[in-house]
């Protein structure tokens, strides 16, 4: 089975749009700012599909972009700027930055009732903890999570495997998995003998941006594999980390890329503006 993950994705804009519909009428317009420095191709890439799908929906979206050589101090006055304006409900500041800002500090000046991507770290503490109550998490792996449960897949008491260590996916992936009653593994590009983890995965993610690190041998029949990569093959073809026509008579259910994943963190995107504006209005 393949995991129609654009599918999904515009199925659920029908039910966001009215929401976004019932808030206008009352007189709350939610709306998103994101900013994106310099010129990297793929995140130029997905910011455009956030302002698209943001549109779509009703949802108010200013993209802000600035030079490559736009500087911490300057970033940190426009954050400020956008915290202070009470009509703006989130703020997401697309990763990765050039390498004279340190995102860690970038992250932790983007208001907490503001903090649309879930990085802050007292947001990703509620995560690791399991934490009662509503809290943005990074969209990747909500997204995903979503994605499962759509299709019915229950991680509880199945072995996830995660391949990739990032904040914004790996991490945060295991501890979602983790909060739903999985067994998880984490693995990254420094594992030895990768392959003998990912062959007894039940649910395989995987984030690396390596393309075609995971081939048909290397999954368990009838497993649920999640391509999180977005490469390029020697071709420059877009492609995912997981070899899709070795892997897809193998898995039992797997995502395309594109049209997997990439649509949901969008979708992701979408739900927690509309959260945290229903907060913030309450
Ligand atoms: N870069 C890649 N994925 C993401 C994401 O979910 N949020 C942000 N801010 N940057 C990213």
């Amino acid at each position: 089975m393949i995991i129609d993950g654009k599918g999904l994705s515009n199925h659920l804009d029908s039910s966001m749009k009215a929401e976004v519909k019932a808030l206008h009428k009352v007189g709350i317009e939610p709306k998103l700012v994101v900013i994106i420095v310099g010129h990297d191709p793929a995140s130029q890439i997905y910011v455009r599909n956030k302002h698209r799908k943001a549109i779509k929906l009703g949802i108010t979206s200013i993209i802000e972009r600035r030079p490559e050589d736009f500087t911490q101090d300057e970033l940190l006055a426009l954050i400020d700027q956008y915290n202070r304006d009470e009509t703006v409900h989130g703020i997401l500041v697309q990763l990765p930055l050039p390498k004279q800002i340190d995102e860690t500090a970038i992250i932790r000046a983007i208001a907490i009732e503001k903090d649309v991507d879930g990085f802050r770290p007292e947001n990703v503490g509620k995560l690791f903890n399991n934490s009662e109550g509503y809290y943005p998490v990074s969209c990747t792996p909500k997204g995903i999570m979503t994605m499962l449960a759509h299709y019915q897949i229950n991680p509880k008491s199945q072995h996830a495997v995660i391949v990739g260590d990032s904040n914004i996916v790996g991490r945060p992936m295991g501890a979602l998995l983790l909060n739903a009653g999985a067994t998880v593994t984490y693995t990254h590009i420094l594992t030895k003998d990768l392959p003998s983890f990912t062959r007894t995965a039940d649910i395989l993610i995987v984030a690396t941006g390596v393309a075609h690190l995971v081939k048909g041998t290397d999954i368990k029949p009838g497993a649920t594999v999640i391509d999180v990569g977005m490469d390029r093959d020697a071709n420059g073809k877009l492609v995912g980390d997981v070899d899709f026509d070795s892997a897809k008579n193998v898995a039992g259910a797997i995502t395309p890329v594109p049209g997997g994943v990439g649509p949901m963190t969008i979708t992701s995107l979408m739900q927690q503006t509309l959260e945290l504006t229903k907060l913030a209005t309450r």
